[in-house]
Order: C-alpha cells, then structure tokens, then sequence
C-alpha cells in the first residue's frame, strides 16, 4: 500500500479524527492522493446522524468494492456507523478490510499490519480507551510559502490546507486548525445517537490544550476552533475550570489571533460565557445554539432542557453584550407527534431569534435512541412541506444578516483561494461568514486583511482589500 485517500462524511469531529487518520498514515509512509480511484487505501469516515448520511456513506464504500475485486486496493469503514454497527456492517458489506470506531483511530498503523498479513477484516469498535489517545495532538507541518490546494486537501476532503514545505511528514497547518477540547456526550437528547456511538463526556485538560495551540501557532495557524459537541459542559479535569475560563486563558496565552468553538448547548449557556466572548479580543463573534424546536412541548419530549422562550432570552442577552454576534442554530422539523401548531411556535421562534444561519433536518429515526421507541408518525409529505417553510424563512433571515455586513470593512482571516474563482481569495470575518474577495497584493493563508465588502452574492459576501494600514483591524495586522 503506497496511496490513501480519506472520504469524510458528518461533522468537525469526524474532520479532525481523518487529518489524525492522514497523520498516521503518512507516518506509515503512505501518500495522499487526490481521487479515491488513485489510492491503494480508501477509508470512509462515516456520520450516523440521520438515515442519509449512513447511506450516501454505504454506497460510497459500495462504490470501492469492484475496484478492490480488480486492483486489489483496501477499504475501510471509519466513524460513527462503524462504531455504532460494528461486526454487524460486515452482512452488508463483506469486502471491508476494517470497520474502525472514533476512539480506535489511532490504532489504524496496527490495524493495517494485521490487514496486510491476511487476518482482515478487523473490528476496532472499542469505547475503553483509558488515556483518550483521540485527544493525541497532530504533528504539524509549518505553513507553506506557497497558496495552492494540495494533493493533502484533496485526499482528506477537508478545509483549505497548504502544503507543507519544511516538514513533509507532518500534516500542514491550516490558517484555521481544529482542536479537540472534549469527546462524547452526556445529554442523551431524545433524537440523537451521538451519545450512543462518542460515548461519555471526557474533558482534556486545560494545558494540553493551551500546549497543542501554541503549537499549531508556531507552525503558522491563526486561528483555533474548538471543538466538543457541547463546550460549554468543558470543566478543565485539573484544575476545574470551566469553558469561559478556557477561553480567558487561551486569550491571555495571545498565540492566536482568532478563537471560536462548536457547539454550544442552550441549557448550559452562562452568562460568563457571554462576558467571555463580549470582553475577549481574540475570542470570536459567533456562537452556534441549535434549538431544535420553538415548541416548548416538543422541547420536552426532545429532552433538551429549555423553552422557546427562555431560548429567545439568551439570544437577546447574547445580542445585548455582543452587538456583532452572529447566532447560527439547527432545527429539526417532523419529530414524532410535531403538529402545525408546534411547528407554528418553531417559525415563530426563529422569526424573533433572528437566526444569522441555520441547519435545518428532517427527523430521522436513529436506533438506540429514546424517540427511535416513539411512533415516527409524521407524513414523509408533511415533514417536506414544514421543511421547506422553515427553509424560507431561514433564507430570509440570512439574506438579512448578510446585508446587513455590506458596505463596511471587516478583517477577514485569508484561508486561501476562493473555490470558484481561482483569482479571488477567500476568507472568513470574525462573525464567521465566508467572504470572497479581489486583492491586488499577494497573500497568504493566515494572513488577515482588512476588505471592504460590497454585496452579496449567493449565500457569501463578495468585497475588495483596502490597503491602507491605518484602517481599523481589531487583531491581526501586527501579528
Ligand atoms: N452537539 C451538537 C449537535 C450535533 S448533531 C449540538 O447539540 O448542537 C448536529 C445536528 O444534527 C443537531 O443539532 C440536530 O439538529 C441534528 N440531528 C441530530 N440527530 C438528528 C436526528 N435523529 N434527525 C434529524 N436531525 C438530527
Ligand atoms: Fe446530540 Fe444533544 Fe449531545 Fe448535541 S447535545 S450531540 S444534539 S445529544
Ligand atoms: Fe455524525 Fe458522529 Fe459527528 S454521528 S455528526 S460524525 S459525532
């Protein structure tokens, strides 16, 4: 095996746990590749989320199967389905090589040993990792000197990346890296298997988090986000600190210029959170609260731990404290027993929320879960019909957001080029919008840059970098 190629279905997590893969891959002395079709190795990282991402994930391994019949190449089943399914994937798909859990990721150079010596197919869903080795920081590769996508981004599908130059066996530092702060769940929403297949909370201590940051900075990152699917539960296991905490001593270590973390829970949302984001300089404007519902009854049966209208109240204490705040959310329509006058509730709580941007889903019955025993009663037609009235008013909304950032200057984080002109760049303001923008300098990811925004178009902002230093830039342009 001299090639891999890493297909990444579902959410930050599953993102950061196939650059580990990557790492250890090119550790094993492999090469990224750009298309499956090249590679020696594919893996799918799979999400388990709804019904369709488990499926476009099976029929993408699906695809791979001739393909390994013919030229002998391998595949493996990675993520939360694997973790979820186990051996049981093995009657759907018999040609897999390994089906890997989350935790057991950075088994995978053992893992191909055994592949290799003909004891395939291996199961590696074991949740009893004792020193959380998911929480094993990547080697980093300085940034390059160079702005070109690489043969890297390409073999992970992840976010712009640069290849390294001074490095090569290190994964390249991204001008935004992701860094794991906390795994697992422990809130058990009634709809949600991620619990079920993540596991329990597991917070990562506060010094190695500040450690890989200052690391991921020195190699070139100006931007962190941290990832856990509630920060807001963090609690440092040291020293007891809690989320905003984390984040007044990230701020004060100054490695970064931009700090922003996914996802927030409502229920935990404190107002020390508020304060940390409103009083930090490097800790960005944004916050993303899914709500899930408007209705107080499906909240309940949801099992989320808040109203509409004590959700509303955080928005305004949020918009209050944080005049930029952008509030981004998930909604699910069509949960068991939903009728119209929840729903009713639902768009009317979007409606005064404001939402910046939002996610919505159909609900989608997920085994091992509390609502997978309620009747799942709601028509395919109706839950369409809900989805698509929500989804206008969202875009609405959003349209409204993002007019509302034209015609200024914001300081925009240069991730790299943009994906649909390769003579634009493309970068993100600190409320997190994408922004594609013309630059007569040349630039660099991780380089922040002052641009004037001039409209919208589609669903990013379109703008033009001024270059007189002397406009306002809240972080970034001395560093
Ligand atoms: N921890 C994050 C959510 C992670 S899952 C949080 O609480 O914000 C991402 C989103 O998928 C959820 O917010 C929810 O809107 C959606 N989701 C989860 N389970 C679902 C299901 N069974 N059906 C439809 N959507 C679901
Ligand atoms: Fe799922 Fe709820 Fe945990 Fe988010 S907080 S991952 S929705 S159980
Ligand atoms: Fe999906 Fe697993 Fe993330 S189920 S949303 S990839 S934690």
């Amino acid at each position: 095996m001299n090639t891999f190629y890493i297909h990444t279905f579902g959410c930050q997590m599953n993102v950061h746990d196939s650059e580990r893969m990557a790492q250890l891959l090119v550790g094993q002395g492999l090469r990224p590749v750009g298309s499956p079709q090249e590679a020696d190795l594919v893996i799918v990282n799979t999400c388990s989320v709804r019904a369709k991402p488990e499926h476009k994930a099976l029929s993408e391994v699906g695809r791979h199967q001739q393909r390994k019949k013919t030229e002998g190449c391998r595949i493996i089943l990675a993520g939360c389905l694997a973790q979820q399914e186990g051996h049981r994937l093995l009657s759907k798909a018999p040609y897999l090589d390994a089906i890997i859990g989350p935790d057991a990721v950075w088994r995978l150079p053992e893992i191909l040993a055994s592949i290799q010596d003909g004891h395939g197919p291996v199961i590696a869903v074991d949740q009893h990792d004792r020193d959380n080795p998911c929480f094993v920081p990547l080697k980093i590769g300085s940034i390059a000197r160079r702005s070109q996508e690489p043969d890297f981004a390409k073999a992970t599908s992840g976010r712009f990346a640069v290849p390294s130059l001074d490095k090569p066996q290190g994964i390249p530092a991204k001008a935004s890296a992701l860094v794991t702060i906390m795994k697992g769940c422990d809130n058990f929403c009634s709809y949600c298997v991620v619990p079920h297949v993540r596991g329990r909370e597991v917070s990562r201590p506060a010094e190695d988090i500040l450690r890989e940051v200052k690391a991921l900075a020195d190699a070139g990152s100006r931007e962190v986000v941290l990832l856990g699917q509630n920060v807001n539960s963090y609690n440092d296991p040291e020293s007891g600190t809690g989320f905003p905490g984390l984040l007044e001593a990230l701020d004060r270590q100054g490695a970064v210029d931009r700090i922003r973390f996914i996802t927030s829970h409502p229920k935990d949302l404190s107002p020390s959170l508020i304060r940390a984001v409103a009083g930090l300089d490097r800790v960005c404007e944004h916050v993303h609260l899914g709500l899930q519902s408007g209705s107080d009854r499906i909240l309940g049966l949801m099992n989320r731990g808040y109203t509409g209208a004590q959700f509303l109240k955080m928005a305004a204490a949020f918009r209050r404290a944080v005049p930029e705040v952008s509030i981004t959310t998930d909604i699910i329509v069509g949960f068991p027993s939903e009728d119209d006058e929840d729903f009713k509730d639902t768009l009317a709580v979007v409606r005064a929320a404001a939402f910046d941007q939002a996610f919505s889903f159909i609900y989608s019955k997920r085994p091992g879960t509390a609502a997978g025993k309620l009747p799942d009663n709601i028509s395919r037609q109706v839950k369409l019909e809900r989805l698509s009235a929500l989804q206008s008013l969202l875009v609405e909304l959003a349209a409204d957001s993002l007019s509302r950032l034209t015609g200024r200057i914001h300081p925009v984080l240069v991730e790299g080029r943009s994906l649909r002109n390769p003579d634009a760049y493309r970068g993100r303001t600190r409320c997190n919008r994408v922004v594609n923008f013309a630059a007569a300098q040349f630039l660099r990811p991780g380089e922040t840059v002052n641009v004037h925004v001039v409209e919208v178009r589609g669903h990013t902002l379109w703008g033009e970098t001024k270059v007189d230093p002397n406009l306002p830039c809240r972080v970034g342009d001395d560093g």
